[in-house]
């Protein structure tokens, strides 16, 4: 499979879960993958998988860490096609329980970060007509009690996707999100700050409610992100796709 043979993709947060599965995907069909996130011990399980996928310790919360990150992709590489801004922060955090500082770390993750990273990419992104998938969740749209600054984080990000397709479509630059629904992932222990025994009970509810009857699986998630940043749907953008096994229709 050579879909993205001679494309370089930058995957934020590729070391577990959806963006390793689409540093996989997208290594597997000829890309170049840098994957960054911000444990060394990860990010060598991932660079492991394919040889198509090296990594780079960086913090999508750290601006600083942005050009850096661009730099090394287009350093290694020569070009940059694709920025898959998949990173996420979040927690479950009723508003009586709301501080400033955690707010503050949420929206650095999921609407800073990714802002900041797509504008230092602009350039290389104009030069290849590449594109650009946010990752963000049922959540964005769908209401969630407890979730609110993640799910309102997550808005932003979907509406970034949206203003940005029409502000650089004019640069052949495409812009789409994927909105996942629960996926099996390191998430809800990881991120979302939850114990083993409550996630457990989360999973099983999520099971219950998702139309499908299943949660997602990592490459259910990157099946789409590698479709939209696919050459040969070079006629979408502005688009939020979900991929929640119905979920948001409930
Ligand atoms: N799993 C779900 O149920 C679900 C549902 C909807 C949406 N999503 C979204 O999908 C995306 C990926 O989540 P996932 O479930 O695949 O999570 P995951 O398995 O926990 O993986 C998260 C990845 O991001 C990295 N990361 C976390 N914070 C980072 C930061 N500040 N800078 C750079 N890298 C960072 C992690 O590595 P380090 O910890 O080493 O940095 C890891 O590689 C997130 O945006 C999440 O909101 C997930």
């Amino acid at each position: 499979m050579t879909t993205f043979e001679g494309r370089v993709a930058l995957v934020t947060g590729g070391s577990s879960g959806i963006g390793l599965a689409t540093a996989i995907g997208l290594a597997r069909q000829g890309a170049k993958v840098l994957v960054t996130g911000r444990r060394q011990e990860a990010l060598d399980k991932a660079v492991n998988t394919h040889v198509n996928v090296a990594g780079l310790i960086a913090d999508v919360a750290d601006p600083g860490d942005a050009r850096r990150t661009i730099d090394e992709a287009v350093g290694r590489w020569g070009r940059l096609d694709l920025l898959v801004n998949n990173a996420g922060a979040g927690a479950i955090m009723p508003l009586g329980e709301a501080d400033a500082e955690a707010i503050a770390g949420i929206v650095a993750v999921n609407v800073v970060g990714p802002s900041i990273l797509a504008r230092e990419a602009l350039p290389h992104l104009a030069a290849t007509k590449g594109c650009i998938v946010n990752v963000s969740s049922t959540f964005g749209h769908k209401a969630g009690a407890g979730l609110s600054h993640y799910a309102a984080s997550k808005a932003a990000l979907e509406h970034l996707a949206r203003c940005w397709a029409l502000e650089l479509a004019a640069q052949g630059i495409r812009v789409n999100a994927v909105a996942a629904g629960p996926t099996e992932s390191g998430a809800l222990t990881g991120m979302m700050g939850l114990s083993a025994e409550q996630a457990a009970a989360l999973e099983a509810a999520e099971r219950e409610q998702i139309p499908l009857g299943r949660r997602g699986r990592p490459e259910d998630v990157a099946r789409w992100i590698l479709n939209l940043a696919d050459p040969a749907c070079d006629w979408v953008t502005g688009q939020v796709i979900s991929i929640d096994g119905g979920l948001g229709l409930t």
